[in-house]
């Protein structure tokens, strides 16, 4: 492992309080206390973590108006699937206060019962609901009727869907093109992928792109420990494209003068132009034709 990555490690455990962080080492070798995930959910609700992605998915909407995607509009009545909602229940407390039909939030990270909990739900209704606009009770119903967290779409038979989102997930995923592939069979037609994807080395928010254009593919993945697929805006679309979908790759933070012209790899020039190497995010909205 390269010391980029260890730093990277290191600079997330210790953001985090040492409890936390002895609990994902202890769920990595399989042992899991529901009390301290608990305990972590609820800090992350009380930190704002739920208007901070109901915040990122107003963005991306707003930023990619060629999407045609208004989160007022177009979520109530709909079946939404998160994939890599994380482990503290993702967007489920905004799609269901856009009265989503039905969330379900994918995710190897998630506890099945991440919003279940008396100590959740209480966080959520002083927080997140806090003005009001539903009562304990309402809300257990809620996330118990409309909401489901699975760590694999496999793991259950799933309804037709309205739309499959994520929010810096795709560029984590390795299998992507056998992945998409699958979910999207549950996707109805007329029924979309709306993904913001995340095309930086994950490293170093301030240099995006250091490191990663400077080694091969294979060299960074082997030096890095495949922290991320590598793949890149085209290669994104074109799953998508492959699979018949109407796809639409909108590029919304570049960066190119983050590209190291000097001591970028030749693989990468070979393979890419610059302009799409200076992509750092951008939204892939993706329609299943009828
Ligand atoms: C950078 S985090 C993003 C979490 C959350 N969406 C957020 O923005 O805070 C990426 C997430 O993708 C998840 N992930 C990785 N591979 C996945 C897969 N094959 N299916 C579903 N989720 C996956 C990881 O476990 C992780 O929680």
């Amino acid at each position: 492992m390269s010391v980029q990555v260890l730093k990277a490690r290191l600079g997330a455990l210790v953001s985090n309080p040492p409890i936390f962080t002895i609990a994902r080492i202890l769920a990595r070798l399989g042992i899991e206390s529901n009390f301290v995930t608990r305990r972590e959910i609820v800090r992350f609700i009380n930190s704002g973590d739920p208007a901070r992605l109901e915040s990122i998915f107003r963005r991306i909407c707003r930023d990619a108006p060629q999407c045609g995607i208004d989160p007022d509009r177009d979520l109530a009545d709909k079946n939404v699937l998160e994939i890599g909602c994380g482990r503290n229940g993702g967007l489920a407390p905004f799609m269901m206060r856009q009265n989503a039909k039905q969330y379900t939030g994918v995710d190897p990270l998630v506890h099945r019962d991440v919003l279940h909990s008396d100590a959740v739900l209480r966080a959520l209704e002083q927080g997140y609901f806090k003005t009001g606009e539903t009562d304990g009770m309402a809300l257990r119903e809620c996330f118990a009727v409309h909401c489901q967290f699975l760590k694999s779409p496999n793991d259950r038979e799933l309804d037709p869907l309205d739309i499959i989102t994520s929010i810096s997930c795709l560029e984590h995923i390795d299998d992507l093109e056998s992945v998409i592939a699958s979910i999207s069979e549950k996707l109805t037609p007329g029924g979309c992928h709306f993904h913001l994807v995340n095309f930086s080395n994950h490293l170093d928010r301030d240099q995006p792109f250091r490191w990663m254009y400077e080694l091969s593919p294979d060299a960074f993945k082997r030096s890095h420990g495949g922290i991320i697929n590598l793949k890149r805006p085209s290669d994104v679309k074109g799953i998508f494209e492959k699979l018949g979908f109407e796809t639409a790759l909108i590029p919304l933070d570049m960066r190119p003068e983050a590209i190291p012209t000097d001591t970028l790899h030749p693989w990468w020039r070979a393979h890419y132009d610059i302009e799409e190497l200076a992509v750092r995010t951008a939204v892939l909205h993706a329609v299943k034709t009828p």
